[in-house]
């Protein structure tokens, strides 16, 4: 056991802001009003359902999370969002067709309540897309202004004690990092110049932490993962986190690949197509914004597989990732993979997976998490990156000089001996000799 972290309580309400109140953001908001009211359970969320083992296995110490470190109460949350359409949370929801409009009417008094507050949008950015629910000003810097102050009336109109901001809103075009991304200076100079480089979700991040609140990137632009927004969230005491929600079809490739590297079972190649009807899949039809997409997806298995340390299993496997904008599906994605694998002696074998998910459905419970978890590492002193949430996305945030962690256990893992940490546990390294000395 060592000294417990100073975690301050969470009192008063906790302001929940998203950009991009789309079929992800809506589903989550329903889906928590639904969880208050008794009509529904927090099914996949972490922070709600999942326990954490302490101590030795012999003491049966397994507490909820939620009743182990001291986060906020799903009643204490209150929801605001920009969006480029201005419909209420109860129309986008019913737009966005994921939940059935008896669940969406039992809540509808309050969804309606929540209207989109006019966004920062550059359609450059997402060329699939337009609105007119937009902010106007001469320049990128004088628009962060405008948010913060949005940010600031949020949380006096509601009184709000503390907020955190999870960007929900559509893929942007594909970044390279540029030298305006590197210091704080270039990057407030390059908003006030209106440089290229400086995306819209970049601005939101900015005045997120500038107001310092804590940000995570659900999509995999690159938004905060820039040195400059890193710095910044350090000196302001800010966490964040990214990028690119992990759930569907990445989410079954990191829970499987760890599995195929931990039997020292060969990969020749993996094949993954998906099709989706949503507004998302509309956007990622751009194949720049598809670009940002792919990235993002095509890292995970290089990294879990590690070719370089498993040349004879791993070197050269091909790997194809593929989205397909088909809109009578809606959100209900279709994913196929297969595996060209092989084992003793070479011999190949497949595996073929059909994933009939529905993305926003598992993308709802890892935006409840992240709020929650980044409030409480706020109220810990925790600030800049928070690699141990690394779990919820499919491009993790880490140190420059690290490779990201996309082994979903190893992150679950990281991810609880942090609370353990937090409170002053022992950390659990499942050696277990003691029980056999
Ligand atoms: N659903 C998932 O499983 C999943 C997984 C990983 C990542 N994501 C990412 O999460 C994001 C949301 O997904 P979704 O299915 O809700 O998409 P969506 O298209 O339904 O919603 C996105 C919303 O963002 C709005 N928007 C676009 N640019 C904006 C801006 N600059 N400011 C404010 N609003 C803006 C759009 O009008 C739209 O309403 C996407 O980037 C998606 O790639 C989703």
């Amino acid at each position: 056991m060592t000294d417990p972290v100073t975690i301050e309580p969470p009192r008063g309400k906790l302001g929940v802001m998203l950009p991009g109140l789309g079929a992800v953001a809506t589903t989550f908001i329903a889906g928590v009003y639904a969880i208050r009211k008794g009509i529904s359970k927090p099914i996949g969320s972490l922070s709600q359902m999942g326990t954490v083992r302490l101590g030795k296995r012999t003491e049966k110490r397994v507490p909820k999370i939620k009743d182990f470190v001291e986060l906020a109460g799903l009643d204490d949350l209150v929801f605001g969002g920009w969006d480029i359409f201005d419909d209420n949370v109860y129309l986008a929801a019913r737009k966005a067709g994921v939940l059935n409009k008896d669940l969406l009417d039992e809540v509808r008094f309050d969804l309606e309540e929540i209207k989109p507050w006019k966004a920062v949008f550059d359609q450059g950015f997402v060329k699939k897309l337009s609105g007119d629910n937009v902010k106007e000003a001469p320049t990128k810097f004088e628009l962060a202004q405008l948010l913060m102050e949005d940010i600031r009336n949020f949380k006096e109109i509601h009184g709000l004690d503390r907020l955190v901001m999870i960007w929900c809103a559509s893929t942007e075009v594909f970044l390279e990092p540029d030298a305006v991304h590197q210091t704080l200076g270039a990057f407030e100079q390059a908003m006030k110049d209106n440089h290229p480089a400086i995306a819209p979700s970049m601005i939101y991040a900015y005045a997120a932490i500038a107001s310092g609140v804590p940000f995570a990137n659900g999509a995999p632009n690159l938004t905060v993962d820039i040195p400059a927004l890193i710095e910044y969230a350090r000196e302001k005491k800010v966490p964040i986190a990214g990028k690119d929600f992990k759930t569907g079809q990445t989410l079954m490739k990191t829970i499987l690949a760890p599995g195929l590297k931990a039997r020292l079972i060969g990969l020749n190649g993996w094949f993954s197509t998906n099709i989706l009807g949503n507004r998302d899949g509309e956007v990622l039809d751009d194949p720049e914004s598809f670009k940002t997409k792919e990235e993002s997806k095509l890292s995970v298995l290089e990294h879990i597989l590690q070719p370089e340390l498993y040349p004879d299993l791993y070197e050269d496997f091909y790997h194809k990732v593929r989205i397909n904008y088909y809109p009578p599906r809606g959100d209900n994605k279709e994913g196929w993979d297969n595996l060209d694998i092989f084992g003793w002696l070479g011999y190949p074998m497949q595996i073929k997976i059909d994933f009939l998910c529905r993305d926003s459905i598992l993308a709802a419970p890892i935006v409840l998490d992240l709020i929650l978890f980044l409030d409480l590492a706020q109220r810990s002193g925790m600030k800049g990156i928070q690699e141990w949430l690394s779990f919820y996305f499919k491009s993790p945030h880490c140190a420059p000089e690290l490779y990201p962690e996309h082994d979903l256990f190893i992150q679950l893992m990281k991810l609880k001996n942090t609370l353990r940490y937090l409170k002053g546990e022992d950390l659990i390294t499942h050696l277990g000799l003691e029980y056999y000395d």
